[in-house]
């Protein structure tokens, strides 16, 4: 209530990146985070007890990859009562994305649009954060969490697998339960045309040749593999992208990233910028990826777009087979009490 009405009219006057970059002070602040951690002891975490496969979620809501690009608000996510979390998209060297300003907020459609082209702060960094993160906790992470890796913007495609390489061999130490390759951002030129045909098979065969070399070279167990993909492809583009994930064994898919269609949201104000849609309006786009996931994937699915109610939960688990469910925008428009009002509708 107090962020619905007060809080989030507040910093709608404000640029949205520069809110995300407040929260994300505010969210590493020790008091905040002992407050969190107060808050979680006395009134518990949101519960929804899921199982996929032999793992084990508190919940199935999980915060999408994109809020936490370097890996320093996984504690904020954790303690906030997210199920699972995705860390990332992480890149190999530090880059600063695009010009500013490349956030918007279409608040009468609860919606945002972004082109910020992976911007991070490179795989040293993340490293470093991850670990800080994981020492407080008895040196691993206390729920599961999965790494989301990508390409920088200047490596040709043909060299994307290296830097693929690069992040997995850093960061497969830290165990995420799954490593997450993000071939759909539609802010770094090209990076879609992984998702189709021989440039998707080797991402796919390097990508678990390089976490097999990892988990030895580490001794840990084998991580999933999962990918993002794309709202924007045609039914028969998602079918033959679902079969090749299949015949090259990923584990999973996580549908969608956001959305360069914005016919439903021209009308709005800032609706013409350059980016990916997210939010409501991609929800029916991200809902027909899911209809074709459901009608042809055995794997794991985990759902993405326009999740904001505790029906829109039970809608994608439910009808379109969803055993996870991923959300960004609805966070933004409804904070920190997102994770209870999702899971447990209050
Ligand atoms: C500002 C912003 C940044 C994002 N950055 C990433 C990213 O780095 N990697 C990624 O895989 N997805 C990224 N996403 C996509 C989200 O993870 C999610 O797939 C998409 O926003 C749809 O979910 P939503 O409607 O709940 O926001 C980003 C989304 C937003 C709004």
């Amino acid at each position: 209530m107090i962020y619905r009405y007060l809080v989030f009219p507040a910093l709608s006057l404000l640029d949205p990146e520069f809110c995300h970059d407040l929260a994300r002070r505010f969210l590493k602040i020790f008091f905040v985070i002992y407050l969190l951690k107060m808050r979680k002891k006395f009134f518990g975490a949101p519960t929804m007890p899921t199982h996929v496969g032999e793992r084990y979620f508190l919940n199935p809501l999980g915060l999408a990859a994109g809020f936490d690009k370097n890996g320093d608000l996984a504690e904020a996510a954790y303690l906030l009562g997210f199920g699972f979390h995705e860390i990332g998209t992480v890149v190999p060297e530090p880059q600063a994305g695009n010009a500013r300003p490349r956030v918007f907020r279409l608040v009468k459609c609860k919606a945002l649009i972004n082109r910020l082209g992976f911007n991070s702060e490179g795989l040293v960094a993340a490293s470093a954060y991850i670990d800080q993160f994981c020492s407080k906790y008895g040196g691993s992470f206390p729920f599961p969490v999965m790494i989301s890796i990508g390409k920088n913007k200047d490596t040709p495609l043909e060299l994307a697998t290296e830097d693929h390489d690069r992040c997995i061999q850093e960061l497969i130490r830290f165990k995420p339960f799954a490593v997450v390759i993000n071939v759909a951002s539609p802010n770094t030129p090209d990076l879609r045309d992984l998702l189709h045909g021989d440039y998707l098979r080797s991402v796919i065969r390097s990508g678990r040749t390089s976490m097999q070399m990892g988990c030895s070279l580490h001794s840990v167990d084998m991580p999933l593999l999962f990918l993002k993909s794309s709202p924007d492809m045609s039914r028969q583009g998602i079918v033959d992208f679902l079969e090749i994930c299949e015949q090259e064994g990923v584990d999973g898919i996580i549908g969608t990233n956001t959305t360069t269609d914005h016919t439903d949201v021209y009308e709005f104000k800032h609706g013409h910028q350059d980016g990916g849609l997210s939010g409501k309006p991609l929800m029916h786009k991200s809902l027909a990826f899911a209809e074709v996931v459901r009608e042809s994937w055995k794997g794991i699915f985990i759902y993405a777009g326009g999740i904001s109610t505790h029906d829109d939960l039970k809608d994608v688990r439910e009808n379109y087979g969803a055993d996870l469910v991923q959300a960004y925008t609805g966070f933004v428009y409804e904070g920190p009490n997102f994770p209870a009002k999702v899971v447990e509708g209050k």
